[in-house]
């Protein structure tokens, strides 16, 4: 949810803070920003509408050696070029951009800024007009003003500010958003993701919530919210900048579903180093005394967290509950007695997610996060954390790190089941399964063209679907569904298939995609039943089942595999079709409208 980029450097930033902007356009996209100077001129750009239009208007021009860029997913105020950021004081002396969300803009206007015109409707301008406000009207030095406004705002943020009268700094504060700072040699950087300035260096310090500071191009100064100086370790991202580029694919949704057989090799390599499984004996043991496991996740990583329930339970005997982060965090239930917290997270900083975490911390809590960002906040702050391996994911639709979920899911479950010794843990080859899965998902890839048919057939002219199915076929279900939405507006609703007769049936009408998925033994016939009863009705009708359970009619047959883990492969054809689906209606499949891919708001 919205990205920021900031340079200062001997040399030209910007280029620097364009490339930045582009690699964090998954933040958000509705509007972009920079501020640049060189010390004698300084240029104010923003501009409506994707990052593209910001680089129009750039023009190829060199700018400066230091500035602060932004690309923004409106919170407060319509997304338009006036809201874009960088924001500025009346006096267009202090420039800032900001990500997050301020909660009391409302009473600090009327108590400080009630002669100020503002020139956006956002809740950030009032915080750059703030600090001119204390500079002018109290004569505060600018830092002191700067951090009297932090002690004022309350809310998320992560800022960057400038003052063009000090044009070789940037000042910094973070609050619950991510902020990171890059360290180049006679130049530094901040960055909402180190994606953004790995071409310009691999070596990053993060900055805990409270702190401030300022960078120069040789100077990195923090403190925390005493006003002492404080010192972080610096770690190395080893992401390769081409990690993060399109290759021959026409998307990213299309490249990181291609990558996904290639995600489970990966996964395995890194969990079986010659081929022993090797997870934190602590985690384990402290996993396995526990009374229940709540899992905790948002969106897809919850639909993923849905799926480890079985894992968990049958591989470790303890009971699991998957919370939605949202709702857990405000309304925890009566905690049992041992419990044990894993989050779910691909980018480890969905803002909802981090609430609960920081509520269990206060309680105490053990706590596990689960995600792809090795160093994100969920990552640092959980007492262990365990990587998914999946490589970036830049398409906003999740896609591999769904998948990565479920397997390293599977990895823990069975660490924790032989760590108690229990013969179902030990007998369940997630080595084999995993790999079995690799090479059915490659064989679903290997039958694109059929599925880019089905997309076409079910879906030209429709604009509602339903996707059900039981068990695990019903969470499928619900991310089948996610998928499809998000990236092709088409309306659609993941329902457990036996409960559809409950009331929704009365939706189906003639031609109506139903998608069902028949992947569980116990219930296969069941839910064919389910899905005739649709199709009775006028649905038109698409099975998704495996070797195992096929039938002539069905459409799409997964290779059999334990059923704990069929969900990895199952999922693959409804990403394609959802990506055909949005492909064909002309959608920005890796920018699907109103969506942003890291929801560091609440
Ligand atoms: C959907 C999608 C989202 C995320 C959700 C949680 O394709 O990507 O539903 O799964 O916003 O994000 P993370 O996993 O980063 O916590």
């Amino acid at each position: 949810m919205c990205g920021i980029v900031g340079a200062v450097s001997g040399t030209d930033i910007t280029n620097i803070l364009i490339n930045g902007l582009e690699r964090l356009e998954y933040r958000g996209y509705d509007s972009a920003g920079v501020y640049i100077t060189d010390g004698e001129h300084d240029t104010l750009i923003k501009k409506a509408g994707k990052i593209v239009n910001l680089k129009e208007a750039i023009n190829d021009r060199q700018l400066g050696n230091s500035g602060i860029g932004h690309t923004r997913w409106a919170t407060h105020g319509q997304p338009s070029e006036a809201n874009a950021h960088p924001h500025f004081s009346q006096d267009h002396r202090f420039y800032l951009v900001h990500n997050g969300v301020l909660e009391n803009t409302e009473s600090l206007k009327e108590t400080y800024l009630s002669n100020v015109s503002f020139a956006s409707t956002t809740d950030t301008e009032v915080i750059v007009q703030l600090v001119d406000y204390f500079v002018c009207h109290e004569k505060l030095a600018v830092f002191v003003a700067f951090e009297k406004v932090l002690s004022l705002i309350k809310g998320s943020y992560a800022i960057a500010l400038m003052d063009r009268q000090q044009p070789e700094q940037i000042m910094i504060a973070k609050n619950k958003s991510p902020l990171l700072i890059g360290v180049g040699d006679k130049a530094n950087f901040i960055a909402s993701d180190a994606a953004a300035v790995l071409e310009q260096t691999h070596t990053f310090m993060a900055i805990a919530d409270g702190e401030r500071g300022v960078i120069t191009k040789d100077k990195i100064q923090l403190f925390d919210a005493q006003d002492q100086k404080v010192n972080h370790k610096t770690y190395e991202v080893k992401l390769d900048s081409s990690d993060l580029s399109l290759g021959a694919y026409d998307s990213y949704m299309s490249k990181e579903i291609d990558e996904q057989p290639a995600v489970l090799r990966r996964i395995l390599k890194h969990y079986f180093p010659d081929q022993q499984l090797k997870i934190n004996n602590q985690l384990l043991q402290q996993i396995a005394a526990s009374d229940r496991i709540y899992i905790v996740a948002a969106g897809t990583s919850w639909h993923a967290g849905l799926v480890g329930k079985q894992l968990f339970e049958d591989l470790t005997d303890i009971p699991v509950e998957v919370q939605l982060a949202s709702e857990f965090g405000y309304h925890l239930p009566k905690l049992s007695a041992k419990p044990f917290f894993i989050f779910l997270s691909q980018s480890g900083e969905t803002a909802d997610s981090r609430q609960v975490l920081v509520e269990l911390k206060k309680l105490h809590k053990l706590t596990l996060t689960i995600t792809n960002v090795e160093n994100s906040t969920l990552a640092r702050e959980a007492d262990y954390s365990l990587a998914l391996k999946a490589g970036p994911e830049i398409a906003v639709a999740s896609t591999k790190a769904y998948i990565a979920q479920i397997a390293v899911e599977a990895i823990l479950a069975k660490a924790v089941g032989e760590n108690l010794h229990l013969t179902t843990a030990q007998s369940f080859d997630v080595q084999q399964q995993l790999s079995l899965a690799a090479s059915a998902i490659q064989t679903l890839i290997d039958k694109k063209d059929l599925i880019e048919q089905l997309a076409a057939t079910y879906f030209d002219n429709q604009e509602s679907a339903f996707f059900i199915g039981r068990g695990n076929g019903y969470y499928l279900a619900l991310e089948a569904s996610l998928k499809l939405k998000e990236v092709s507006y088409v309306h659609s609703e993941g329902f457990a298939a036996g409960e559809l007769k409950h009331g929704t049936i009365a939706l189906i009408e003639q031609d109506t995609p139903v998608i069902g998925f028949v992947v569980e033994e116990k219930t296969a016939e069941l839910t064919r039943g389910n899905i005739q009863e649709a199709a009775s009705r006028g649905a038109n009708t698409l099975i998704i089942s495996t070797e195992k359970l096929q039938q002539k009619q069905d459409q799409l047959v997964i290779a059999d595999l334990d059923e704990h883990i069929l969900p990895i492969a199952a999922i693959v054809p409804a990403q394609l079709l959802a990506y055909y689906v949005a492909k064909k209606r002309g959608n920005n499949v890796d920018q699907p409208r109103n969506l942003a891919k890291s929801v560091t708001v609440e």
